[in-house]
């Protein structure tokens, strides 16, 4: 019915076209041809800049956590509008990451050619072979989505998280990871598509709690850790598509504010899997359920305590808690999906906004 539905089923094709011939299961290694230039200097690296613009710096914001947690190094995330106009601390030994998938957008480009005045370090991931940031870049991971007709990203998202993790097991590789953990890592990320159908074959669950909360005129939007930059593609995803006002907060700060407008059936959809903040989580919807607030929660399928605190649950496989953003997005990109067809929106094409955002 839409670019947006189609897309959002190929989720699990996108990553693994990401991870194509590139990700070494049995080494625990991963191959990226596109970096062998720079490989030398990416083993001197000891922080990481990403920059990106809306959904795609959202997914930086995973990488952050993976890059970090995972390949071991400091990473940190400007939007290209800000970077761009910030005092640039350069440093030599900052691998300086754009992201972006059409590789055209205005601030990501702009932010990449203030960095190469200083002669960094520069490593695009991009979608569009040939697009601008692709030629202008020092190296790059494509991330081989394919074209993606709808406004609002969705595979191309995951084609960036796969690179994202693709470079942080290629990064904890050069640090002398331990093999049978990049042996683990890389067996963990190849099972997630397969896992990432499952929530497809079920998608029509998650159409039904859509049309449940159709007529909301908000949503809060929570999570931790990895999760965290989730609920803010899920906000984005909500206002873009379904026209509702939706913020990803951490769910650590809700006591900090937000909490203030839950009221009776306000929902929030809490991105809760079983993981090592689950508790805290748990803590976060007590929270909410105490003002009488609804809550969907995106759980692990066997988590059955989560039923007795959330209105509503949409389940995902277990996995290791690192890939839990690659199968929580697909959920999410679906109910945003659905909420807006049952709101009847126009979904491929929302009022005010452009594919590719090529002027400041
Ligand atoms: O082409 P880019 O990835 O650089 O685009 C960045 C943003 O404009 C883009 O992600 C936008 O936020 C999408 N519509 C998100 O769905």
């Amino acid at each position: 019915a839409h670019f947006m539905l189609k897309e959002i089923i190929s989720h699990p094709e996108s990553l693994e076209n990401v991870l194509r011939g590139r990700l070494l299961v049995g080494e625990g290694a991963v191959k990226l041809g596109g970096l062998e230039d720079i490989k030398d200097q990416l083993r001197d690296i000891k922080k990481i800049q990403i920059v990106a613009c809306g959904g795609s710096s959202y997914a930086a914001g995973v990488g952050e956590y993976i890059l970090e947690e995972y390949g071991g190094i400091p990473t940190k995330v400007d939007v290209g509008s800000e970077f761009r106009y910030k005092k640039i601390l350069f440093d030599k030994e900052t691998l300086y990451v754009f992201i972006s998938q059409s590789g055209e957008t205005a601030d990501t480009l702009a932010a990449l050619r203030e960095v190469k005045k200083y002669g960094g370090l520069t490593l695009g991931i991009v979608n569009v072979v040939g697009s601008t940031l692709a030629r202008e870049v020092g190296a790059g991971i494509y991330t081989h989505s394919g074209p993606e007709i709808a406004v609002a990203s969705t595979k191309t998202f995951t084609g960036q998280l796969g690179a994202l993790y693709l470079l942080a097991l290629f990064l904890a590789n050069q640090r002398g990871a331990v093999q049978s953990e990049n042996q683990n890592f890389a067996k963990e990320l190849l099972a997630i598509p397969s896992l990432a159908r499952k929530i497809l074959e079920k998608k029509s669950a998650i159409e039904a709690v859509a049309k449940k909360y159709k007529d909301a005129a908000d949503f809060w939007v929570i999570g931790r850790k990895y999760s965290y930059p989730i609920a803010l593609e899920a906000a984005l995803k909500l206002k873009e598509v379904a026209y509702i006002h939706g913020e990803g907060i951490e769910g650590g700060e809700l006591k900090h504010g937000s909490l203030s407008l839950i009221r009776e059936n306000f929902p929030t959809i809490a991105i809760v899997p079983s993981d090592s903040v689950y508790e805290k989580m748990v803590s976060n919807i007590q929270e909410i359920k105490a003002r009488s607030g609804s809550v969907i929660a995106i759980a692990t399928e066997g988590n059955n305590q989560i039923k007795t605190m959330a209105d509503d649950v949409m389940y995902i496989s277990p996995c290791d808690q690192l890939f839990t953003p690659l199968l929580s997005v697909v959920a999410l990109h679906l109910f945003a999906y659905y909420i807006a067809l049952a709101r009847g929106c126009e979904i491929d094409q929302p009022r005010n906004l452009a594919k590719s955002v090529t002027v400041e």
